[in-house]
């Protein structure tokens, strides 16, 4: 037993670094990568190359997945037929990538045994994987829990003390969502930028005594409602887990769709605003958490009209410093986001939610290489406007794309087969992969050409490395050609429905 035990580590070690994908095809246009205890596709550290040298990752629907290869520049002194780069341009920062610690997410990931549970977080978290760096947080239940629940649901009257014993972190919490953030934490080797959002509230406070459906908070419940936010700020605290952010409640415009069963706090029109302006706002900045980012609309692009109306309020606009959009309205064209950029510069806009769920076909589609793109050419458009992050869904849902309590399955970019002990890295593990990976905090847009028929964002990083990531959404093959005038041209054949990401630095 000894002995095989350190055979098994002696493998680990050959083997650990660079795995390539363990490819299975169902019955789709492109692939997944199967991980299991003893394997899981994964990255060699990426160290810088010479300067005359730059890094190509490319994963595309054919099934290559951050397939990497050198190449050197050329006519350094002639870039008069390529596209440029202009790094004397610049646009936003980049907030960060990451995805939701729900309680499926959590649930999903401890039905695996250790070894594949920590490979999964490895996946997500560590330079081995895609390196996110920000989780979005649950505060209590959401329509991705096996049950609703708030964390005041043990009370039979409108009793309102948060500060009471009364209020308790939930089994959820202690179960899935802390144990996890603290091994991805480790495995990433700082904090994450971790930011709270609720879906649900005490239904004692709301005006139809239910979680869902028409029925709004309770003025009365106003400043407890506030006081539950720091709270739960404080339970995780006393856990060890500091919040970087905050939002003011997932998409409190859901009571307006008929039917609708997710989850929601909903405010009777202005009222969220004035639930900002005289009770969140004014308690946060006076607590032990002032310091925490206060996140508004969290919610869909549709709605953004709604944001600026809040933000005619100069209160409003004092406490507010960044907004989450979610990507369900996103045909709506990303333009919408520059011009809210252009009246409000000074906050920072990312995408706090995004999942494919799509009504005509099966919720989980192994190995769709179309819904990799559809994430990737969204991330593209929210980087060409403003936007400096994208935070996914679920991190990990089973076959059937849950357990969800109201039924409401969709896909993510990691499926878990319990019974099989093995999770599937989707097209959209890698799409995302491609921006998350290479895009580290605080890396700053820089001006690139559009070049026809291609999409293209181009950064430059903290490390002073320039990124640059393209999409290929066409059939064929097409040349990708640029001209750096500190370093010469880069040109490279991109395979038909691809992304790739340039590193050089
Ligand atoms: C894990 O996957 C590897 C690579 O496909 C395979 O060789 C190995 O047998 C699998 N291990 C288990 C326990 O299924
Ligand atoms: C890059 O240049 C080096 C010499 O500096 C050469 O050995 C190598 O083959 C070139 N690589 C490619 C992909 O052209
Ligand atoms: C730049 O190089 C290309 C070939 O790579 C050539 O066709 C073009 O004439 C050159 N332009 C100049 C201005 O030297
Ligand atoms: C960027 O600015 C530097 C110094 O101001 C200048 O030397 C360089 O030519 C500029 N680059 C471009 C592409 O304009
Ligand atoms: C409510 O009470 C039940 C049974 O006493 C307990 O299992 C559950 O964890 C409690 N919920 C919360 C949020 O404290
Ligand atoms: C809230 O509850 C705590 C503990 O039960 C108690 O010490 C405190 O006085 C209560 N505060 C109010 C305002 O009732
Ligand atoms: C919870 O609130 C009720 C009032 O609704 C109070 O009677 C009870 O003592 C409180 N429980 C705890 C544990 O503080
Ligand atoms: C901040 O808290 C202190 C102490 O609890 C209180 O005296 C003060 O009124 C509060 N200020 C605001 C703006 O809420
Ligand atoms: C908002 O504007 C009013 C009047 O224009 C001013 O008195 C007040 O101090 C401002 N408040 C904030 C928070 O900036
Ligand atoms: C999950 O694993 C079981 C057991 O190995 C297998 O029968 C089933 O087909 C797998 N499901 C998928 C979607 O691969
Ligand atoms: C990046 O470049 C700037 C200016 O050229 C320099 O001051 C800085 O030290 C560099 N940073 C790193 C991490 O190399």
């Amino acid at each position: 037993m000894y002995s095989l035990t350190l055979a098994l580590i002696a493998w680990w070690i050959v083997f650990a670094n660079g795995q390539s994908c363990d490819q299975r095809k169902y019955d789709q246009d492109s692939v997944v990568c199967v991980c299991n205890a003893t394997y899981c596709d994964s990255f060699d550290p990426i160290t810088p190359e010479a300067s005359g040298k730059y890094l190509i990752f490319t994963s595309d629907r054919d099934g290559r997945r951050f397939q990497k290869s050198v190449q050197n520049f050329s006519n350094p002194s002639n870039g008069s037929d390529s596209s440029w780069i202009n790094r004397n341009v610049t646009y936003q920062g980049i907030v960060g990538f990451g995805g939701a610690f729900t309680d499926s997410t959590g649930i999903n990931i401890n039905s695996l045994d250790e070894k594949t549970k920590s490979n999964l977080i490895s996946a997500y978290f560590s330079k081995k994987g895609i390196e996110y760096n920000m989780g979005r947080v649950p505060i209590g239940g959401t329509d991705f829990s096996t049950h609703a629940y708030s964390y005041m649901d043990n009370q039979t009257v409108a009793y309102s003390n948060v500060s009471s014993t009364n209020f308790t972190l939930a089994p959820e919490d202690l179960q899935y969502k802390i144990p996890l953030i603290k091994n991805a934490q480790q495995v990433l080797g700082r904090k994450l930028k971790l930011f709270g959002s609720a879906w649900i509230a005490p239904r004692a406070w709301k005006s139809n005594g239910q979680y869902s459906g028409f029925g709004f908070l309770n003025r009365e419940h106003f400043q407890d409602w506030a006081d539950y936010h720091i709270r739960f700020l404080q339970l995780y605290k006393e856990q060890g887990l500091d919040f970087w952010g905050i939002t003011t409640g997932n998409e409190p415009n859901n009571y307006l769709v008929p039917f609708n069963k997710v989850p929601t706090v909903a405010f009777f029109f202005y009222d969220q605003q004035t639930w900002i302006n005289n009770n969140f706002g004014p308690t946060l900045r006076n607590s032990s958490y002032s310091n925490v980012k206060l996140i508004g609309l969290d919610d869909n692009r549709i709605v953004l009209g709604f944001l600026d109306d809040q933000l005619k309020s100069n209160v409003t606009r004092s406490f507010i410093d960044g907004i989450g959009i979610h990507w369900y309205t996103d045909f709506i064209p990303a333009s919408v986001v520059t011009k809210f950029h252009n009246k409000y510069p000074n906050l920072f806009i990312f995408g706090s939610e995004a999942c494919i769920q799509n009504m005509l076909q099966e919720p989980v589609v192994l190995g769709s290489w179309g819904r990799g793109e559809q994430y990737a050419n969204d991330i593209i458009n929210d980087l060409q406007n403003w936007m400096g992050g994208w935070v996914d869904w679920n991190m990990a849902l089973n076959v059937q794309g849950g357990p969800t309590y109201i039924n409401n399955f969709v896909d993510s970019p990691i499926i878990v087969n319990a019974t099989a002990g093995e999770f599937y890295k989707q097209p959209t593990y890698y799409a995302l992969g491609h921006f998350s990976k290479f895009l580290p905090e605080n890396s700053v847009r820089v001006k690139i050409e559009d070049l026809e028929n291609l999409q293209v964002v181009a950064f430059q990083r903290p490390d002073n490395a320039t990124a640059v990531i393209v999409l290929n959404s066409n059939d064929d093959a097409r040349e990708f050609k640029y001209f750096d005038n500190e370093r010469g041209e880069i040109s490279f054949n991109c395979t038909p429905h691809s992304i790739s990401s340039i590193l050089y630095w």
